[in-house]
């Protein structure tokens, strides 16, 4: 497995694989990987023949007061993973790499980051945007593979890639989940023992309100039981949940097709979030 740390490395071996007729996927990801990002891994290398991950901490979409400094980084280990699960190569650009001094452009999706995630952490999807647009741009993969646990993100991704007429395509994996339900995470490393048996009630919320709109019940009443089941068990602040449209993120105000559960709640310091077909 190549660790490659420059933009025109990580081109030319892109570039190099498919003149030999190989096709490439890319996982973007910033680092502490876990099951969930290898799940992507596997994907791109069922997809592909080729599987090229990215580790950067993209200081870009990081607010003033999150946890930017002191987000987990362990690069051996996240590349031991990789390797492990098959990777053709990790690009791992420095700062300066990404953002050249003078660095001056930003790609804002606008509508669809405004609402929950975009809402609640201003600034936060123009930054992935901008680095997943550099990305994708710097490797020309034939796809680019992205959880759905962050659905929201996902769908700003593959607006921007339509937008931009990047001719890359943008594929949504499922979330892994522990036993209990919770959804993996790197930010899961913030709980502390009390707070991890409280975590999976979020899941749990969510079946519990999408089966009771499956059941008649009004989307917005069963989104409001959600929000009392989370802070009943324990949590600090449920900060959205959500029932909506899955593509235009528009609030449900009666049954309707194509609707999902969004949710993002605190524990302590640490700030979950979820989102569940329904
Ligand atoms: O989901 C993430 O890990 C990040 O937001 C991403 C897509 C790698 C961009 O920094």
């Amino acid at each position: 497995m190549d660790v490659i740390r420059t933009k025109a490395a990580l081109r030319a071996q892109v570039a190099a694989w498919q003149r030999g007729g190989e096709t490439v996927a890319l996982t973007p990801t910033m680092g502490a990987i876990h099951e969930g990002h290898l799940s992507l891994v596997r994907l791109g290398l069922e997809r592909a023949e080729r599987c090229v991950a990215t580790i950067f901490v993209n200081p870009r979409q990081f607010g003033p007061n999150e946890d930017f400094e002191t987000y987990p980084r362990d690069e051996e280990r996240d590349l031991a993973k990789f390797r492990s699960a098959g990777c053709d190569a990790v690009y791992v650009p420095d700062p300066g790499e990404m953002y050249a001094a003078g660095y001056k452009t930003e790609v804002t999706v606008h509508e669809i980051s405004e609402v929950m995630e975009g809402a609640s952490r201003p600034g936060f999807f123009t930054g992935v945007a901008t680095v997943v647009s550099k990305l994708l741009i710097q490797s020309l993969p034939d796809i680019a593979i992205f959880g759905e646990k962050d659905f929201q993100q996902l769908t700003v991704i593959r607006t921007m890639a339509r937008d931009l007429d990047l001719p890359i395509e943008i594929l949504g994996a499922p979330t892994v989940r522990e036993a209990d339900g919770l959804a993996l995470s790197s930010r899961n490393a913030y709980l502390d023992p009390k707070q991890r048996d409280i975590a999976p009630a979020l899941h749990r919320a969510m079946i519990a309100a999408s089966e009771a709109v499956h059941a008649g019940a009004d989307p917005r009443v069963a989104a409001a039981k959600a929000r009392e089941d989370v802070l009943a068990a324990g949590f600090d602040e449920a900060i959205y949940i959500d029932i909506r449209d899955q593509d235009s993120f528009a609030l449900a105000e009666t049954q309707a097709e194509n609707l999902r559960i969004f949710a993002a709640a605190r524990l302590g310091d640490c700030r979950l979030i979820d989102n569940l077909g329904i």
